[in-house]
């Protein structure tokens, strides 16, 4: 059984080395998509302080549909094209990551839960094409940082190495 262990570190870029060795860890023998994206949505939703959401949307024609997630039900689909909606459809569109300190502030954010104040959106890529995004929300304003921005996109390419694409 994998039992996530407390981090102790207030150093961020010490605390996101240790989650991705656990997270190397929690995925080891396994390839298959939807396991590996739900216990990564756990394993964050978890371990990351001052979040009420985690979770992934993955690319269906032209939208994102919702994938494995962790928080309150959430919308089911975002628009990409033609035209983008929310902090997800343009992190998918510009193939960037969306670190946005008040949501608010941001034209056309998708507000699925009124706690949200902040959130980062990090574009899953493979041969150069996005095939879906990992969305993290908090009720703090202003919770990501640069550093928590390099920490979750060390855990998302740990991820997509250890990963297979999903079916489409
Ligand atoms: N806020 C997102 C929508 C997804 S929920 O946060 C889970 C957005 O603006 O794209």
């Amino acid at each position: 059984m994998f039992q996530p262990t407390a981090i102790a570190s207030c150093d961020k870029q010490i605390f996101y080395t240790d989650l991705d060795k656990q997270l190397s860890g929690l995925l080891a023998g396994e390839r298959d998509f939807v396991a590996n994206a739900a216990n990564l949505s756990s394993l964050i939703f978890l371990m990351l302080p001052d979040l009420n959401w985690a979770g992934f949307y993955l690319m269906r024609g032209n939208d994102l549909l919702l994938g494995p997630f962790q928080g309150k039900p959430a919308c089911v689909r975002i628009p990409v094209h033609p035209q983008p909606r929310g902090v997800c459809g343009a992190a998918a569109l510009q193939r960037t990551t969306q670190r946005v300190a008040n949501v608010h502030d941001f034209p056309g954010h998708i507000a699925c839960d009124s706690a949200s104040n902040s959130e980062i959106v990090v574009p899953l890529i493979a041969d150069s094409k996005v095939f879906g995004v990992l969305d993290i929300d908090s009720p703090r304003l202003d919770r990501f940082d640069a550093d928590d921005q390099a920490g979750i996109e060390q855990l998302v390419r740990t991820f997509l190495n250890m990963t297979d694409q999903p079916a489409m």
